[in-house]
């Protein structure tokens, strides 16, 4: 059995998510090809750290993220910080020779991108970022289904990641609002996932026209807690939303099909609103997160007399899923899409393979993010092209 160590970087909410992946991945899956160490984590107030690092059992914590880098006993960096910060530290990790797990969007740009591309393949480091959604059993085979041939030719995907946290006006401001820190708002947050879906299933998004709306204008600057868990006093000074809060664009896919990308952080009543439809010549796929164990299928090849969709309830047969349950219908949730995640990183790192999806598959999404904003901006449709190795 090899131990391979991990040094977590951030200890917020992707930060839990991240540590319980690794503390499960030998519970669910054994401990070959390697089993994995919460050696050291880092975050920014000592304090709540040092009581973190014990609750989820990593044996050192560092308020210096620099130090996980320059630790040689450290074998993956995970990087679960707001975005701004992914690039420098990806690189850092890559110049030290380490592994990475780093969360979506991978950069604030598709230029900041492609230098974590170029150091990850200057050091032949293994990485895989953060789209878990893609680590749903439904979602590899649903990519099979289509790779097969069985929706025939790909006409049109509709996507989208609704969600409602920021809908009530009286949710402070947070990083996720403000340009330097976060980028793009709904877009990166969430849309990100579902270009990743989109590209995933369907293939290469080559050109799009977007637009954008950001609903509530100002928001309250918070006066503790942090992420999602921010709070402001009601009479707290207001500060100008940076970013967008739905972002709507029409994409044209490299195989000729066509569809949309939309997201919304203030979309009432979409609680993980992350779905598509697509549909081919021979039949089509529906599926959405918030039922994310089914997945629906309708055949145009079916007897006229029995056509509907049907729905396959997730189980053994589908990629990932083995490892939990024999029998299928009882259903994984979001956490378990982190295990599977984080075990495909350890099996990468054990076997000296690739990990996927790695840093050029998000730096992917980022080409189409950058098209996106850059079509809002100058009102015009734009080719991803544009941002070919910038
Ligand atoms: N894959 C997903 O489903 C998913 C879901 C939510 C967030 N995310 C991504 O995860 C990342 C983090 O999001 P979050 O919701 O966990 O944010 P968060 O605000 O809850 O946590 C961020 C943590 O990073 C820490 N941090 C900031 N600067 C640091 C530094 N210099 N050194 C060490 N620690 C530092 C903060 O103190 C905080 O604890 C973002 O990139 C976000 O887009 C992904």
């Amino acid at each position: 059995m090899k131990e391979v160590r991990v040094g977590l970087i951030g200890t917020g909410g992707m930060g839990k998510a991240h540590a319980a992946a690794f503390r499960n991945v030998p519970l669910v899956f054994g401990n070959e090809p390697a089993r994995p160490v919460l050696d050291i984590v880092a975050d920014l107030d000592e304090e709540a750290l040092k009581t973190w690092a014990s609750d989820f059992g990593f044996a050192r914590y560092t308020t210096d993220w620099r130090e996980i880098i320059a630790d040689p006993a450290v074998d993956i960096v995970d990087i679960t910080t707001p975005n701004h910060l992914h690039a420098e530290m990806a690189i850092a990790a890559a110049e030290a020779g380490k592994h990475i797990y780093c969360e979506k969007p991978l950069a604030l740009t598709s230029a900041d991108a492609k230098r974590i591309v170029d150091a990850v393949e200057k050091a032949g480091v293994i990485t895989i970022v953060g789209f878990n959604y893609l680590k749903n059993p439904a979602q590899a085979f649903a990519r099979r289904l289509i790779q097969d041939g069985e929706l025939g030719e790909i006409t049109l995907f509709r996507g989208t990641f609704d969600q409602d946290f920021m809908a009530d006006p009286a949710v402070p401001f947070s990083w996720r609002l403000d340009r330097q820190l976060a980028g793009s708002g709904a877009l990166g947050d969430l849309g990100s996932h579902t270009i990743g879906l989109a590209q995933f299933l369907v293939g290469d998004i080559v050109e799009v026209c977007g637009t954008t709306s950001t609903v509530i204008k100002e928001r309250a600057i918070p006066g503790g807690g942090s992420g999602y868990a921010a709070k402001a006093a009601s009479d707290a000074p207001l500060r100008a939303v940076e970013n967008e809060d739905i972002t709507e664009a029409l994409v044209r896919f490299a195989n000729g099909a066509i569809g949309t990308i939309g997201t919304s952080r203030v979309g009432t009543g979409r609680k993980l609103g992350l779905g598509y439809e697509i549909q081919g010549t021979k039949g089509s796929l529906f599926y959405t997160q918030e039922r994310m164990n089914e997945l629906q299928l309708y055949r145009h090849t079916d007897p006229v007399s029995e056509r509907g969709y049907k729905t396959i309830y997730i189980g053994p047969e589908h990629p990932g899923y083995k490892a939990f349950f024999s029998l299928a219908g009882i259903g994984l949730g979001y956490n378990d899409q982190k295990i599977i995640e984080a075990h495909e990183l350890m099996t990468a790192v054990a076997q000296g393979r690739p990990a996927y999806p790695d840093v050029r598959f998000a730096y992917g999404v980022n080409k189409v993010m950058d098209a996106i904003e850059t079509s809002v901006g100058e009102k015009r449709w734009v080719a991803v092209s544009e941002f070919e190795a910038q």
